[in-house]
């Protein structure tokens, strides 16, 4: 190039490196080669950076995102807890948008817990003869539930009575299942209640909990017939197998947001799916 102007020559080396650097083509060691290197190097560096923030943006923008559009339940139990299992298989088998992130016992040798601990699900368990009164208990209770921010506490045979505080401090969050059709039967012994009165149908409700016991509104009921010669434990198990279809089904509506409450304290579903449960031997 030594005829040319420098102008010229370096228009020309300039043209020379883009196509060299397009090409891939060069001496190695020459300053082209040098540069397309370093413009390899540039562009690795960018990759990598575009890589680490796509990740950066995955973990800690997109994921939690996916992740906090699932409702946080917990679970509270007092025995066997098969109320329970069937909330958390119903939540698993039909990838509800919710997750159970916690079942608490209200006593440590809750049979429940293990099964609970065997799926993976965080357990814990307050024994309330640990606590000076009701209100220490609650007070335990509900600092032990709110680690896991729960959007909905399900009572799943949670044999404690609660204090006001701690039920208005879940209001609309606190969910139980009694097995009667209230607001009949209130309180204990409901199936021996249910056969000394002689109805003929009998059951369970799903209901948001309330200061009043077993009172509040009702999401869901589940009926059984009641035959002649049925014993209070016959009846439980009637009682039982149509409770785990109503407790899943409701549960499923809150965490899928179709709930609502009117102004007059009734609970209405979007989509007015059937509310009522009807057990294998209730036509
Ligand atoms: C269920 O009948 C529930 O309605 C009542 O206690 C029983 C608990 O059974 N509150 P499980 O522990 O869910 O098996």
């Amino acid at each position: 190039m030594s005829g040319l102007s420098h102008a010229r020559q370096d228009g020309l080396m300039a043209a020379m490196d883009a196509i060299e650097v397009a090409d891939g083509q060069c001496a190695r060691g020459s300053p082209r080669w040098r540069r397309n290197r370093s413009i390899e190097v540039q562009r690795g560096f960018h990759d990598r950076e575009f890589t680490i923030l796509g990740w950066f943006a995955l973990e800690y923008l997109i994921l939690p995102e996916s992740s906090s559009s699932k409702r946080r339940l917990v679970i509270l139990i007092s025995g066997r807890g098969s109320n329970m299992q069937a909330l958390v298989r119903a939540c698993r088998d039909e990838a509800w948008p919710a997750e159970v992130c916690a079942v608490i016992a209200s006593r440590p040798d809750a049979a429940g817990l293990s099964w609970a601990h065997e799926q993976g699900i965080a357990t814990g368990a307050l024994y309330h003869k640990d606590f000076p009164n009701r209100e220490a208990f609650d007070t335990a209770l509900a600092e032990e539930i709110d680690r896991y921010q729960p959007d909905y506490v399900l009572l799943a045979g949670f044999m404690r009575v609660l204090t006001p505080g701690f039920v208005n401090h879940y209001a609309g969050r606190l969910v139980n299942i009694h097995p009667s059709l209230l607001p009949m039967f209130p309180g204990l012994h409901t199936h021996a209640q249910a056969l000394a009165t002689g109805v003929q149908l009998h059951g369970c409700t799903v209901h948001f909990v309330t200061p009043v016991l077993d009172h509040g509104p009702i999401i869901a009921q589940g009926c059984v017939p009641v035959h002649g010669g049925d014993t209070p434990d016959m009846l439980a198990d009637r009682v039982l197998a149509v409770e785990h279809q109503a407790y899943p089904a409701a549960v499923r509506w809150l965490v899928e947001g179709r709930v609502h409450l009117t102004a007059d304290q009734r609970v209405e579903v979007d989509g007015e799916p059937p509310r009522l449960f009807r057990g294998v031997d209730a036509a």
